[in-house]
């Protein structure tokens, strides 16, 4: 396939987890290292696009040509996604973001008590691509990622519907070789009438494959 261009376009991706505060001290966090999106970045920008980066926090260095925007909650996120969003023609949602935060963080550092349980009370946090996903106006083209550990392909399909996304890519992460925090990844990709299977690979060769396919899609849907 002939290698498509980015010249011009505008791309805003999420990558990396987010932290959500307990207390000065202590946080909520996940696995997730960040280097797929990053990756996206890095290629995307040698491609052509416009790029801009809502990195959450991870220790990874800015990719040559990318505007990046360093978070740390959700909430933060959120905000800046949605910013970036507007003035993007395409909108790829990396980020492993945290599903909860706590209701109240806690002002002064929690102290340990004499009970052997402590309930913490957590609150949803907002769904950010599919929020992108519902603009009513200067709506991107809008991928997603699903990490899954089984039923991929079933779960990714209900993500792409219910969040009312473009695409998505499929992540199979019960292999502990691939998908987060490693650098080999495989993903199938999905939109609304197909599917393409990519091998386990390098991210940065991922990229590459992941990014024509999404620059193919938005074509063919920028043209019906
Ligand atoms: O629902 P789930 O977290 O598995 O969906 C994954 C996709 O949704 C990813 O693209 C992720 O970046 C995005 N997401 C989001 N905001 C959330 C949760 C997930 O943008 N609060």
């Amino acid at each position: 396939q002939p290698e498509l261009s980015w010249q011009g376009i505008t791309l805003s991706i999420t990558a990396g987890p987010t932290r959500e505060a307990i207390d000065p001290v202590r946080y909520i966090s996940n696995q997730s290292s960040g280097k797929m999106g990053f990756a996206l970045a890095a290629i995307a920008a040698q491609l052509g696009a416009d790029v801009t980066l809502i990195a959450g926090p991870v220790p990874l260095a800015t990719p040559a040509g990318v505007k990046r925007v360093d978070v740390i909650s959700a909430e933060q996120m959120h905000q800046a996604a949605l910013k970036a969003a507007q003035n993007s023609a395409i909108f790829i949602g990396c980020a492993a973001v945290a599903d909860y935060r706590m209701a109240e963080i806690a002002v002064e550092k929690l102290k340990k008590t004499s009970d052997d349980a402590l309930t913490l009370k957590l609150v949803k946090n907002p769904d950010i691509i599919a929020s992108v996903a519902a603009l009513s106006q200067q709506r991107p083209f809008t991928v997603g990622f699903a990490a899954e550990t089984h039923n991929l392909i079933d779960y990714a399909k209900g993500k792409l519907t219910n969040k009312k996304l473009d695409m998505i890519c499929a992540n199979d992460v019960s292999d502990p070789a691939q998908g987060f925090n490693t650098e080999h990844n495989a993903v199938t990709m999905i939109w609304p009438n197909g599917e393409l299977a990519l091998p386990a690979q390098a991210k940065t060769e991922l990229a590459k494959l992941i990014l024509q396919q999404i620059l193919q899609q938005y074509q063919m849907v920028e043209k019906a």
